[in-house]
């Protein structure tokens, strides 16, 4: 059934009718599918196209280049640019903030990504995918870095692009998160995934176990309970999944529940987690608390978070609302010692003062 096909154009064009502020917003969102739809291309290649493979360069966080880091940085700029709508570009890929060419008028909005997210992915064929978030910006002149350091919670929009099996666009104009799937013979993403809802409760959770020792309690605490399971006071046996690619990781959780974590190491304080706040979590955390779960740093909302530089990484901890609410609740119990049952018997997990399901 090819017509009566609900169409991403259409479907903007929709959601964001009669709401000047949103104005414009549906044809910047047009311009980075049209990115994502070069990417795909690219990445979907593979060998064949001559993108695998590394660089002999670092970028700004000191990791090795993918060409394919490169190429599809260079694949959002392009589609980004021309329109008149973009003020200025924070890439995961570029150290300072992209200034629109003088040629192209400038617009109001400000666009962050990482153009490749999960890219030690690519050279093993496993899924990767774009992370994207808008803002306004405000101020007539062009932007600083410090134009883009906005909560997340005043992001306008948020998405990803998860190339996969087949490529989808998942994204939030702050009005429920939608999935779009690209067919491939008329070059159109389709709505498939219309008002994406998690669940509140989920037996799923993932996170990099080879980094246990470098966990604050809190998280070796919730973890060692999942992998109790039955035996321990979760009294239910969990799975586990680790991909290494944080969309597919949120893709998974949009689509069956499930809660995803990278906190931070306490080897390292200064690198207080991995994944970067403007254009990893802040939009990640808009799609899943679109789609009612819960995104937090663990010791509060991550849209919340007021961002002191564009490339700043934080904790995660983000998915069904009751896990994640539970993490959190870890998390105070330890900064206030009462995560240990022999301090005070009151707290323990199966006492009197403890609400099951949180
Ligand atoms: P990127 O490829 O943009 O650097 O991001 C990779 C991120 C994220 O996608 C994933 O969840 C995490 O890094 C994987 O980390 P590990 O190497 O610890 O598995
Ligand atoms: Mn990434
Ligand atoms: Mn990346």
């Amino acid at each position: 059934m090819r017509y009566g096909r609900t169409t991403l154009s259409k479907f903007l064009i929709e959601q964001t009718r009669g709401d000047a502020a949103l104005s414009d917003l549906a044809a910047l969102l047009i311009d980075v599918a049209a990115a994502v739809k070069s990417i795909s291309a690219m990445v979907s290649k593979g060998a064949l196209g001559g993108y695998l493979g590394s660089l002999e360069v670092q970028n700004v966080q000191g990791e090795t280049q993918k060409k394919l880091d490169v190429l599809t940085n260079e694949a959002m700029l392009a589609n980004c640019e021309w329109g008149g709508l973009v003020a200025g570009m924070v890439s995961e890929e570029l150290e300072e903030p992209y200034a629109i060419p003088g040629e192209y008028p400038r617009g109001n909005y400000l666009l962050a990504f990482d153009p490749l997210d999960g890219s030690s992915n690519i050279d093993v064929n496993v899924s990767v995918g774009t992370i994207f978030s808008v803002l306004r910006h405000t101020a007539n002149a062009a932007p600083d870095a410090t134009s883009f350091l906005r909560p997340g919670r005043e992001q306008l929009a948020a998405g990803y692009a998860l190339y996969g099996p087949s490529t989808m666009l998942v994204l939030t104009v702050g009005r429920g998160t939608h999935g779009f799937t690209l067919d491939r013979e008329i070059g159109n993403f389709i709505l498939t995934h219309p008002d994406l809802t998690i669940p509140a409760d989920t037996s799923e959770f993932a996170i990099n176990v080879s980094n246990e020792r470098f966990w604050e309690p809190p998280i070796q605490r919730y973890v060692g309970e999942c992998k109790a399971g039955r035996s321990g006071v979760r009294e239910r046996d969990f799975n586990m999944r680790w991909i290494a690619s944080m969309v597919a990781e949120v893709h998974r959780i949009l689509m069956r529940g499930g809660v995803f974590m990278y906190p931070s190491f306490t080897k390292d304080p200064v690198r207080s987690g991995r994944l970067r706040l403007l254009y990893e979590a802040n939009p990640m955390a808009m799609l899943i608390e679109q789609a009612g779960g819960a995104a937090s740093t663990g010791r509060g909302r991550m849209l919340d978070v007021a961002p002191t530089n564009i490339h700043q990484r934080v904790p995660v901890v983000l998915g069904s609302s009751n896990e994640v609410a539970r993490i959190e609740r870890y998390h105070q119990e330890f900064d206030c010692g009462a995560d240990q049952p022999y301090v005070s018997p009151l707290f323990n997990e199966r006492s009197l003062y403890r609400q099951e399901a949180t």
